[in-house]
């Protein structure tokens, strides 16, 4: 989440066991201003409304991506043009059933209207890894709470599911049948999708994917209900943040995602089609591309009018992985720009919270 990328699900939190401080949906419901917890610093708060879509990022439809070469070239090239100028761009044709889609969306919907205390019961544990149910933070060092509520699942590898599986929500019934699809069709589209990116950087296709672990990446899918609020100029669903992973695929029906873009010193809201999936660049690529391709900062606003449901798919390496710049890539006009380290060592410099660029953290 933010520092820590979304996902991030954050710190195992210490001695402080506030994680559920707050049910934001409650006080959505309650109709009173948003309590100074929630209230941002003035430059940290939204200057672009949620449904001011900027038309120009790009969405690429994968048709056609296993068939002729010409298409794959297409296909080859949008990508790497997105990643170098956007670091965020939505996918269609993207081989995911919009019935499958819409399945997740609901049984998440439905886990979120339970009354609170059947939510408690997933609730993040301080001092634990972090998943399940958090409101406001998952942190409990946060001054400054999301106008959010969040769910973490860790899906994959198939070792770390079938341990977690039993902590899943059991209602709606097919809740945990749904989900371990929607990872599996999502950990194939990754696949793909760090395939493209490879090639559109001259790289072999299984170039990333086997730089991030192979058949032992890590990926957690996190649930964000944003209730409608009433004062969404003072607050933010999710503060500013890169994600720290490799990529990021998310779900949306309502717009609130938000890009900055850099060379504009302007946020773009990514507005959200039927069907479309967003893809948003990790650290992760960041730093393998050397820096060719970007790590998008990226926040969500929300607004008085609708409640909005995001799910947000993480693909991270293997904890395990040794992670820099491609040696392919780098030469005497491009040397490394960061040192090389272990995944897991990445984490917690995301934790410590000293810039929002994590990145900089190990920078040559
Ligand atoms: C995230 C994230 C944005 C959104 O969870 O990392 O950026 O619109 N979410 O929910
Ligand atoms: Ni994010």
């Amino acid at each position: 989440m933010a520092p820590p990328a979304a996902e991030s699900a954050g710190t195992a939190s210490n001695d402080k066991s506030n994680v559920v401080p707050y049910s934001v949906m409650k006080l959505a419901d309650s109709k009173m201003d948003v309590p100074e917890k929630f209230v941002k610093s003035t430059g940290e708060r939204p200057t672009v409304a949620y449904n001011d879509y900027c038309k120009e990022i790009p969405v690429i439809s994968l048709k056609g991506i296993n068939s002729s070469n010409a298409d794959r070239a297409r296909i080859v090239s949008e990508i790497g043009l997105a990643c170098a100028e956007w670091g965020i761009f939505q996918v269609v044709d993207h081989g995911i059933s919009e019935e499958l889609m819409a399945k997740m969306m609901a049984n998440s919907l439905d886990f979120f209207k339970l009354p609170l205390e059947e939510k408690l019961k997933y609730a993040t544990k301080p001092g634990g890894f972090p998943v399940g149910y958090a409101s406001g933070s998952h942190r409990s060092d946060d001054d400054i709470l999301d106008w959010r509520e969040l769910m973490v699942h860790r899906t994959l590898p198939s070792s770390i599911r079938e341990q977690d599986i039993n902590i899943w929500p059991q209602f709606p019934v097919t809740y945990r049948e749904v989900l371990a699809d929607y990872s599996d069709n999502v950990d194939r589209l990754v696949t793909s999708l760090l395939g493209l990116i490879s090639e559109s950087l001259g790289l072999p296709t299984d170039y990333i994917k086997n730089a991030v672990g192979g058949e032992n990446t890590e990926q957690k899918i996190l649930a964000n209900y944003y209730p409608q609020c009433p004062q969404p100029d003072l607050t933010l669903g999710l503060r500013s943040h890169t994600d720290y992973g490799t990529i990021t695929i998310l779900q949306q029906e309502v717009g609130g995602l938000q890009a900055y873009k850099e060379d504009r010193d302007l946020w773009v809201t990514v507005e959200p089609i039927p069907g479309a999936l967003v893809v948003n660049l990790g650290d992760q690529i960041q730093i393998l591309s050397n820096a060719k391709y970007c790590s998008v900062e990226h926040q969500a606003v929300v607004n008085s009018n609708e409640t909005r449901l995001t799910l947000v798919v993480f693909a991270n390496p293997n904890s395990l992985s040794l992670m820099g710049p491609a040696l392919e890539l780098l030469s005497e006009e491009n040397p490394a720009k960061y040192r090389n380290y272990t995944f897991k060592d990445y984490l917690p410099i995301c934790y410590a919270k000293q810039s929002k660029k994590h990145y900089d953290a190990l920078a040559i």
